[in-house]
């Protein structure tokens, strides 16, 4: 039998998967209310959430998972089933140039949600992690739940702090929560920052597409959809104080998803530009989703044409929605990370 939940907390959800999810999810969950809870950074934006917004089961609510008060009235009023926290500080390029806002946001928001939860009770707390937290693979391998944690970069390293207080709040408080772990996601509304946008728009723009060191690095990419959907099972059939690895099982060198955006777009291969490489570069990610696979039942529903494909597709058919984000702040940013690389 389904968990019976009738409200939950989903953090972050004016994010690329955050978004994501809250839309797949009002389709197919029709007697739950979500309640968005988004700082709105600059990561945040309330129009990828333009065609749920008026759905009666649709909340939003302004505010930060550090600011502990606000998150306690916020639970007083709605007594949450669930949460799900999404909410983070995600790239991982800004966590070099600046660490704080993600010891902030990534840990000590955890930490300050888990106490929430702990306060007034729930059913489920399920913590969206990543697979960035067990480090770098060498050429064969692939992780699995029971991988040494060994993050390279302060976002990973925040990641897996806010893993370990999940843990210790199971352990400790008996509160029932999951973690869930994923690779590299792709799809509609992901910020520009990130490497397949980032391509995408630079090549539609015939800007330089900036590739990373020797661009052999390999990550394992999943269509947003696909990891909606695992998180929604773990949600409801996962077992407490479990982990739950989920991969797309589409292993790509940057290069290659580089030549590929290019190609599809009709694009000159000249546009390439090799650049200085990210500190602490993790070589390869791949993940053994056996576990979910075998135990809930899930998989991958999107091949890695049909969702670059879409993807692609999405951020043609949607320039006003870029270009509005790549107008602002982003250009500052962009300045500062790729102008001397
Ligand atoms: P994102 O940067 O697109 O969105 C993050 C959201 O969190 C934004 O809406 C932002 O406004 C909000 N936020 C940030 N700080 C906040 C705070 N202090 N209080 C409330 N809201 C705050 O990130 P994303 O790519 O959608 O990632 C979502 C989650 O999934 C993160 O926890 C990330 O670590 C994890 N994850 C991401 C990927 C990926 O490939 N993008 C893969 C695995 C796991
Ligand atoms: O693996 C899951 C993680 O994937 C998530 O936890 C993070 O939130 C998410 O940002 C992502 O991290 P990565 O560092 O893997 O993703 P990013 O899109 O920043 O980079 C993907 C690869 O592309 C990586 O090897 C670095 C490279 N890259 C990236 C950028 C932005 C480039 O070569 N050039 C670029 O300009």
């Amino acid at each position: 039998m389904l968990l019976n939940l009738k409200n939950i907390l989903v953090t972050g959800g004016a994010g690329f998967i955050g978004s994501n999810f809250i839309r797949l999810f009002l389709e197919k969950h029709r007697d739950v209310d979500l309640i968005n809870l988004d700082k709105l950074t600059y990561a945040g934006n309330l129009e990828s959430l333009r065609d749920v917004e008026s759905d009666p089961h649709y909340h939003f609510y302004r505010g930060d998972i550090t600011d502990a008060a606000f998150v306690r009235r916020l639970f007083n009023e709605w007594h949450f089933d669930a949460v799900i926290n999404f909410a983070a500080e995600s790239h991982v390029d800004r966590s070099i140039l600046g660490p704080q806002v993600f010891i902030d946001t990534n840990v000590r928001g955890t930490m300050t949600l888990l106490e929430a939860a702990r306060e007034f009770g729930l059913e489920r707390f399920l913590q969206v992690s990543t697979d960035e937290v067990y480090g770098s693979l060498g050429p064969a391998g692939k992780f699995t739940e029971t991988t040494h944690i060994s993050p390279n970069s302060p976002y990973s390293a925040s990641k897996a702090s806010a893993d370990l207080l999940v843990r210790g709040w199971e352990k400790t408080f008996n509160l029932p929560t999951m973690i869930t772990r994923c690779s590299n996601n792709y799809g509609p509304y992901q910020f520009p920052e990130k490497f397949i946008p980032l391509m995408v728009i630079n090549a539609l723009q015939n800007k330089e597409l900036p590739i990373y060191g020797d661009g052999l690095n390999v990550r394992d990419w999943i269509y947003v959809e696909d990891h909606c959907e695992a998180i929604d099972d773990v949600l409801y059939k996962g077992k407490i104080g479990e982990v739950y690895n989920i991969g797309g099982g589409n292993e790509v060198q940057n290069i290659h998803m580089a030549k590929l955006i290019l190609n599809k777009l009709g694009k000159t291969e000249s546009l390439l530009k090799y650049v200085k490489d990210r500190p602490g570069h993790d070589r390869r990610y791949a993940m053994d989703s056996t576990k979910i696979e075998v135990e809930l039942g899930w998989k991958p529903r999107h091949s890695f044409e049909q969702g670059i494909n879409e993807t692609i597709k999405w951020y043609v058919e949607n320039e006003k929605w870029w270009r509005r984000i790549i107008s602002g702040e982003y250009q500052n940013y962009y300045k500062l990370q790729y102008e001397e690389r």
